[in-house]
């Protein structure tokens, strides 16, 4: 995997680009979710977001629409609409080649004889039951995190000078109140108590409840 990377502008370090890319658990695979997450997380990636969902048939032609068309598209909706399936937007340096080369092959017999350990060989039935899905290039990647959580501000994620300026601006202050009131109430366990006490004075914490928002539960 070519290794992504940016001039920053004030030498020649290179420097590491942060991407985004949608991920989907499919119906077929979600009682393996846990697995998967595991995996996932042990390969590098974050999980900014994730959400469990039951797609219409219609919501999921529109999510599919560059297949339509295709021998395959009517009974990959009646699959997809079938029952519950979990997305995750994943960040990751250059995320969305890592996440599908991590899925493998679409064919999950092909996966099981070329990519033994992709996820699509492990949890994958078929070439449509196949476990996972990832976006394929940076505008999908951009429609398919908007499709499926329409609340999310889709930004570049911010490195080098820039990142630098934000944490300094936005995050560093914040942070430093946190540590000092730590250094003087020494709680037992210290991890916990500025979690805790980030979510209590995190200056940038929403105003309004997020009262419309329905969901399948985890
Ligand atoms: P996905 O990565 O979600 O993108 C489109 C999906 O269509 C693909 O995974 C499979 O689930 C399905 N698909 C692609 N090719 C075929 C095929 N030849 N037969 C059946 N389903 C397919």
């Amino acid at each position: 995997m070519p290794e992504v990377t940016m001039e920053n502008g004030d030498g020649d370090v290179p420097e590491i680009v942060v991407e985004r890319t949608l991920a989907l658990i499919k119906p077929d695979a979600v009682h393996r979710a846990e697995e998967i997450e595991e995996i996932v997380l042990e390969s590098g990636f974050t999980i900014l977001q994730k959400r469990r969902i039951h797609l219409t048939p219609e919501q999921t032609s529109d999510f599919y629409a560059e297949h339509y068309g295709k021998m395959f598209f009517p009974s990959l909706v009646a699959y997809m609409s079938s029952g519950p399936i979990i997305a995750m937007v994943l960040a990751r340096e250059n995320a969305i080649g890592y996440w599908r080369e991590l899925a493998g092959p679409t064919n999950s017999f092909k996966a099981r004889e070329t990519h033994p350990d992709s996820l699509r060989a492990l949890y994958g039935t078929d070439d449509q039951r196949n476990a996972v899905h990832g976006s394929d290039g940076v505008t999908s990647a951009e429609r398919e995190i908007r499709f499926m959580f329409p609340d999310s501000i889709v930004e570049p994620i911010p490195a080098g000078m820039v990142a630098r300026d934000y944490l300094a601006r936005a995050v560093n202050p914040t942070l430093l109140k946190g540590l000092t009131e730590l250094c003087k109430q020494k709680p037992e366990d210290p991890c916990m108590w500025l979690a805790d006490w980030l979510l209590s004075n995190n200056p940038n914490k929403p105003q309004v409840a997020d009262r419309y928002a329905v969901q399948e539960p985890m």
